[in-house]
């Protein structure tokens, strides 16, 4: 392995949803304005329960999902040779702390950068950031859709994602996205997903696949909604 990555980053991620904060941002505004008009304790309430949310929003994008997937990531105990696949890595926040775990291997990232999902989103950021984590050696940027990726059956040992999936409106390309990483992963291969919304789904189709080992949890109090399914693609005759 190339050492113990830490969640302290050199590269610039950007903001999750940026939307989403503006939009809780404006409302808790609204409701500051309300309550010191009328002096009423429900509008201090929503102004309290609001900031709350949005801090936790702010929290998860720019600290908490490091801090979680830098111990999914040691979980794996990759040698260092492995090919690794992130879904929608955006501006690598995910993918680069993967390449870190890497020697000979390599972290995939496929996207289609989209900014309503995350704020400068682009193949050239993604690759600034590598540049910036010293690992750009070792990754390889492709813009494609989750729904019909642009790689071979079984090619990878890893296949992760995170706060991607669930951007795929409609329940059908949800589970085209979910078959297509089944696809790409190679027999014994982990695949591992962290999203807010959706993960009954996907845990409910990875067991109708034949998956093995499939298992869904939170990832604490701090990190809501947030759930991780984990599977394993069964090897031929097990
Ligand atoms: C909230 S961002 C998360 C990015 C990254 N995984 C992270 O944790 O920082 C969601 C990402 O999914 C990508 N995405 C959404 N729908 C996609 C699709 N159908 N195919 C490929 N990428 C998609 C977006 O472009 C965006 O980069």
């Amino acid at each position: 392995m190339a050492g113990r990555v830490t969640p302290r980053r050199r590269g610039s991620y950007g903001m999750d949803a940026p939307f989403a904060p503006a939009f809780l941002a404006g409302l808790v505004l609204f409701y500051l304005v309300l309550a010191i008009v009328t002096g009423r304790a429900m509008f201090w309430l929503a102004v309290l329960f609001i900031s709350a949310l949005e801090a936790l929003f702010i929290h998860t994008a720019l600290r908490g999902k490091f801090v979680v997937w830098a111990e999914l990531l040691a979980g794996l105990k990759l040698r260092g040779d492995e090919r690794i696949l992130d879904l929608g890595c955006g501006r690598g926040a995910v993918l680069l702390m993967a390449a870190q775990h890497l020697t000979t291997g390599r972290a995939v990232g496929v996207d289609l950068w989209r900014k309503v999902d995350q704020s400068g989103n682009s193949a050239e950021a993604t690759q600034r950031n590598a540049v910036a984590e010293g690992v750009a050696d070792r990754v390889e940027l492709h813009t494609g859709d989750l729904r019909a990726l642009p790689f071979e059956d079984n090619d990878f040992d890893v296949v992760l994602s995170n706060f991607a999936i669930h951007n795929i409106s409609g329940r059908a390309g949800r589970e085209k996205a979910i078959s297509e990483a089944v696809r790409v992963l190679r027999p014994g291969g982990r695949l591992l997903i962290v999203d807010v919304r959706a993960t009954q789904q996907f845990q409910a189709q990875l067991a109708r696949l034949g998956m093995h080992e499939v298992a869904r949890r939170g990832l604490g109090w701090w990190f809501q909604p947030a759930r991780l399914v984990t599977a394993r693609k069964p090897q031929p005759g097990r």
